[in-house]
């Protein structure tokens, strides 16, 4: 940090940068023609929306899915309805060796990695003192460790190309206390991979952007439960859950051209929840 106006005074060799050659029509800019993604956590809800909009713009798509088998028909009806290509990969994203080892899988397939999206979560929502530890350790392994592996090894993809694009999926609960159910591990493994994905924007500044998305209350699996139903449409000014519809937009903004001079941001989309 310059400490007076004189330490100011002398230019940095190599700045400024160049401007991107990208294109200046807003809509070229969010084509993802020719892209490579990766979206975890792509047989439903949340993670699936993201693939359809990364195939709708374009991109050829990998589909990672842990249990839910219903992936490979998803990738293939992508496929076949925009003339991408596109795999489903069953990888458990709290296993390091099956996260490297299909990273390495999707480049032999693709040839590279553009944009990579780290959204797989699960929440077992408890007070502390009613929660095992087991309970907690299961959270932390894929909202945690999942986000780390994913990180660590596509990272590695992105320094070796040169170029890259990790959006993680974080949460409100990142930034609020949820009610009315206490679930502090969950917003604790959430905080955690908002500051991590911050943190990360500047280590790999010379070669990949890395945003995060935190969502408010959609109608996913995930999404409010009947006890916080009610509460979930009173918090949010717009009165009711997001649709995985409404949420497409953003992550396609994040993974396209139309922001590159974005990296490092945090990017509430709640109905305006965190508003009070
Ligand atoms: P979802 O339950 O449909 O999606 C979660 C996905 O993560 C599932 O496909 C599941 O198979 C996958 N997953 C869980 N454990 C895994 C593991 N060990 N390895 C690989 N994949 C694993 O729910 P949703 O809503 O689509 O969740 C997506 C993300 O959005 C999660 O990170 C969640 O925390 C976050 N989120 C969701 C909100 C909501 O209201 N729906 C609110 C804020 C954040």
């Amino acid at each position: 940090m310059s400490m007076n106006l004189a330490d100011c005074d002398r230019a940095r060799e190599g700045f400024p940068r160049p401007f991107p050659n990208t294109p200046t029509n807003v809509l070229e800019q969010l084509s993802l023609r020719g892209k490579v993604a990766v979206v975890n956590g792509a047989a439903d809800g949340i993670g699936l929306a993201v693939a359809e909009a990364m195939a709708e713009a374009g991109a050829n798509v990998a589909l990672w899915y842990n249990s839910n088998d219903r992936a490979v028909q998803k990738s293939q009806e992508l496929a076949s309805t925009h003339g991408i290509k596109s795999t489903a990969n069953k990888v458990d994203v709290s296993n390091a060796d099956s996260v490297q080892n299909t990273l390495t899988q999707v480049v032999k397939d693709f040839g590279k990695i553009d944009i990579f999206v780290a959204n797989a979560g699960m929440a077992i929502s408890k007070p502390i003192l009613e929660q095992t530890l087991d309970e907690y350790h299961k959270q932390m392994s894929v909202n945690v460790d999942g986000i780390v592996h994913c990180s660590k090894f596509v990272g590695e993809i992105f320094k070796r190309q040169g170029f890259g694009n990790l959006i993680i999926t974080s949460s409100m609960s990142a930034h609020i206390v949820n009610v009315p159910t206490d679930q502090p591990v969950y917003n604790g493994t959430k905080a955690f991979i908002t500051h991590f994905g911050k943190s990360l924007a500047r280590e790999w500044r010379e070669f990949a952007r890395v945003n995060i998305v935190s969502p408010g209350f959609f109608d996913t699996k995930m999404g409010a439960s009947p006890e916080c139903l009610n509460e979930a449409y009173r918090m949010s000014a717009l009165g009711r859950q997001g649709h995985t519809k409404e949420i497409k937009g953003l992550y396609l903004y994040l993974a396209s051209d139309a922001s590159t001079y974005m990296t490092g941001s945090d990017v509430l989309i709640d109905g305006g929840y965190v508003l009070p």
